[in-house]
């Protein structure tokens, strides 16, 4: 059966190339997965106390609860000053917690990081690898994604305007639905 695939957006903006080209990694995707886009902007700063007083706020249990079930997490996001955005870092934090109940542990992720400008996100790419070791998500190392000068690869329709990015889009996610085959919950 297909694998389910979580998609976290780093950018809140609704007119975020991110999620465009999330929408043109998915619509390039083999049939083997099945994607969800799963909100980050509505999750609260984590606070521990709200764990510990057993009051976490509702948007923390709903995202736990579908981060739990799916085999993959995919995250598309710009870069922030060098890192990852508080969103995604905030995300993360969520799924990690209560101590011993992260929803994070053997999912197959994979990072896509889209820039306007040339570097692609490498900072933002690298943050994001590294908090996911601490969480043992099995990411993928290649290939990898930093996608710079995004703007001019996006029509005004919003979809990539030229085949030699989609064929770098096609490219990843077909090695990540290998990857998430062989490195997702079994
Ligand atoms: C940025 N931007 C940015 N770009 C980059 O390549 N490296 C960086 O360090 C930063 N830093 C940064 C900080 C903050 C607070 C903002 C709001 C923006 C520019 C960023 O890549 C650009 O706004 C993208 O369009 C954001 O992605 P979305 O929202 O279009 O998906």
């Amino acid at each position: 059966s297909a694998k389910k695939i979580a998609v976290l957006i780093g950018s809140l903006r609704k007119d975020s190339i991110n999620r465009k080209f999330a929408h043109e990694l998915i619509a390039l995707a083999p049939a083997s997965l099945e994607f969800e886009f799963v909100d980050i902007g509505g999750l609260a700063l984590y606070n521990q106390d709200l764990d510990d007083e057993g009051q976490p706020p509702a948007a923390w249990t709903a995202f736990r609860d579908t981060l739990a079930k799916v085999d993959g997490v995919l995250i598309v996001s710009p870069e922030y000053n060098r890192s990852m955005p508080a969103a995604v870092k905030n995300a993360l934090d969520v799924g990690s917690r209560p101590a011993g109940k992260s929803i994070w542990g053997g999912k197959a992720g994979g990072v896509v990081t889209v820039s306007p400008g040339g570097v692609g996100g490498f900072g933002a790419n690298h943050a994001i690898r590294q908090s996911l070791v601490a969480l043992n998500v099995a990411t993928m190392p290649a290939p990898e994604a930093y996608i710079g000068g995004a703007t001019k690869m996006l029509g005004e329709d919003g979809k990539v305007n030229n085949d030699q990015t989609r064929e770098v889009l096609r490219k990843f996610i077909t090695a990540y639905a290998a990857w998430v085959d062989k490195n997702g919950p079994q």
